[in-house]
């Protein structure tokens, strides 16, 4: 949940971690820190807030060195405050680290470390990591044995860098959440995500589960938890997957949305081969489950109707957070879907997939994830990073690669896909008119969200966006359920958002819409065709029922947006959320 990068080269570390601080504020901005090693000793540098915050603190621009580590927060142990912040020191301000994930027996290693005089600063639990580290360093053998003894006492996940001001190297280590090396012609990099050196270098080498690190400016040794050398292979990363810029647009979140044209060209520029595979081996299984968190479980729910209703596949879709052991056996495939692929929910579902003997399949927007790596088949979404902390192109790529796979599984028709992007951009020319629509809405405190079958991942989806985006209560729901409670809810000027396609769910919706009106709601129409019961109305074009979803989405992501930047909320860093949750 936080960023975490380290840097030993021939270049001023300051602005180049500052850079990649940057590119992985999106794992949380509560706080921000760096340490440099200079000729004076480690200076550390931290502020509540942004990475911006960080910036502007007068004495940075006067600190130089060629190593240092820099550090994101996304608060879980300890309030959000500067002693929190990272990087955390040791007793004599010797070493300090950065970490990322939570650290679960931290309580007891707390007590010993205080027991035997080391004295604590903070109140998170990554704090122990460099205690204990401390502590094994004194024994004088070394800092790979240090971080060997450290790593064999730390319990939960980790991923952390560790410098000293006596020592020229870097150690590391991963255990559960991300950990990247950059190899670059300059020096190199241990970072959270590729975003952190990807300007600098695209040659990365991935860090396994239970690795170690000691890093130099052009030389690293990678071991497992037990001090065994491990070779590596370097893998070249895309460059194109690097560069994310604002451009022209206010937000990146307004810029993801725009794009999603593009984005959908390409994941429909799939290998074939590879797309075959995936679909033989999810069809050899008599099951399929498919699960993922927040927006990659909404496209969980398109795909379990694509699945179940057109393939005929038995299916079910599960959360995960709630995915356990009962829900798969061994002659089920699992299909994980996550835009980042290291949401630790979809990770753990994925570990108890595997343990159950499932085939793991997944469909991942970042290339080298965890998710990519840990499943038997994985499939890109190929929509670049999607910086925002809300998921929008990720969420209509994830819909279109799941059409196209029913598809190739005999049940659809995939030159019906072609015409999508366009039809996307169509409903984007009406950003204008959403926008002014908006204004009329912004003093509402809740919104409603109604659409029938494969429509009612929409609506759950249309609400996700409203209340992380917006921060207005809103709730997404099958329309027939109105009459069995939700109804009680609606008062005066309540605006629900009416998903109502012209297909076999129209008639009834329209009913529901009615039923709304008449106890006053505003109801505002998504449909191909208007109706005089929708006070406002979002013209979409007709296209297949089953492709209909990914075109829906569209106006609903772009009314959360305005609704945010309206109500004064920074739609790009939703207050208490970050882009990738990688703790339970
Ligand atoms: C909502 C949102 C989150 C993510 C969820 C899963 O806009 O972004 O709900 O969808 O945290 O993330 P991934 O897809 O990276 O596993």
């Amino acid at each position: 949940m936080c960023g975490i990068i380290g840097f030993i080269g021939d270049e001023n570390a300051t602005p180049i971690i500052l850079k990649g601080l940057r590119r992985m504020e999106y794992r949380g901005y509560d706080s921000a820190g760096l340490s440099i090693r200079t000729n004076e000793g480690l200076r550390v540098i931290k502020s509540v807030g942004k990475v911006n915050d960080l910036a502007n603190v007068q004495d940075l621009k006067a600190i130089s060195g060629y190593t240092g580590l820099g550090h994101t927060r996304w608060a879980t142990h300890g309030k959000v405050n500067l002693e929190n912040a990272h990087p955390l020191s040791s007793c004599a301000g010797e070493m300090s680290v950065v970490h990322n994930g939570i650290i679960s027996n931290f309580q007891t290693l707390k007590k010993e470390l205080e027991k035997e005089g080391h004295t604590f600063k903070s109140s998170t639990d990554s704090e122990v990591i460099i205690h204990l580290f401390e502590k094994y360093f004194e024994n004088g053998k070394g800092i790979k044995d240090a971080l060997l003894k450290t790593v064999n006492r730390l319990e939960g996940s980790f991923a952390f860098a560790i410098m000293l001001r006596d020592e020229e190297n870097i150690v590391g280590a991963r255990c559960g959440t991300p950990l990247i090396l950059g190899i670059g012609k300059s020096g190199s990099f241990l970072t959270s995500d590729i975003l952190g050196f990807i300007e600098f270098t695209d040659k990365a080498i991935f860090l396994e589960n239970k690795e170690i690190v000691v890093l130099g400016k052009h030389q690293f040794e990678i071991s497992d938890f037990e001090g065994n050398l491990v070779a590596k292979e370097v893998t070249q990363v895309a460059w194109e997957f690097g560069t994310p810029t604002k451009e022209k647009y206010s937000h990146f979140t307004l810029k993801e949305i725009l794009e999603q044209p593009r984005a959908l060209e390409r994941v429909l520029s799939q290998d074939q081969e590879q797309v075959d595979l995936f679909c033989k081996k999810l069809k050899t299984m008599a099951k399929v489950v498919i699960t993922g968190s927040g927006t990659s479980y909404h496209a969980g729910l398109y795909a379990k109707y694509i699945m179940r209703d057109k393939a005929k596949i038995s299916c079910d879709v599960v959360v995960s957070s709630e995915f356990n052991s009962q829900d798969v056996d061994h002659d089920t495939s699992v299909l994980v879907l996550s835009q980042s692929g290291e949401t630790a929910d979809a990770l753990r579902a994925t570990q108890i997939a595997k343990d159950a003997g499932c085939q793991v399949l997944s469909i991942v927007n970042v290339v080298g994830s965890s998710l990519a790596r840990e499943s038997d088949i994985s499939l890109p979404l190929k929509c670049g990073p999607e910086v925002g902390v809300a998921a929008t192109k990720s969420f209509t790529s994830q819909l279109a690669l799941i059409y196209l796979i029913a598809s190739r599984m005999g049940i659809g028709d995939d030159n019906m896909l072609a015409s999508i992007p366009q039809k996307v951009e169509s409903v984007l020319r009406e950003a204008e008119r959403i926008e002014k629509m908006v204004s009329g809405y912004t003093e509402a405190r809740d919104f409603y969200y109604i659409a029938r079958s494969i429509h009612i991942s929409i609506a759950l989806e249309g609400a996700l966006k409203m209340k992380e985006l917006s921060y207005i209560h809103a709730e997404g729901m099958a329309a027939g359920e109105l009459k069995h409670g939700p109804l009680a809810l609606i008062t005066q000027g309540t605006p629900v958002v009416v998903i109502n396609p012209t297909d076999d769910t129209y008639q009834e919706t329209l009913d529901n819409a009615l039923e709304l009106k008449a106890r006053g709601a505003k109801v505002i129409g998504i449909s191909t065709v208007s109706n005089e019961v929708y006070d406002d109305f979002i013209p979409i074009p007709k296209v297949h029922p089953s492709l209909s979803p990914i075109i829906e989405v569209v106006p609903l992501q772009l009314i959360a947006y305005y609704a945010a930047v309206k109500m004064g909320q920074d739609p790009d860093y939703p207050r208490n959320l970050a882009k990738s949750v990688t703790v339970n």
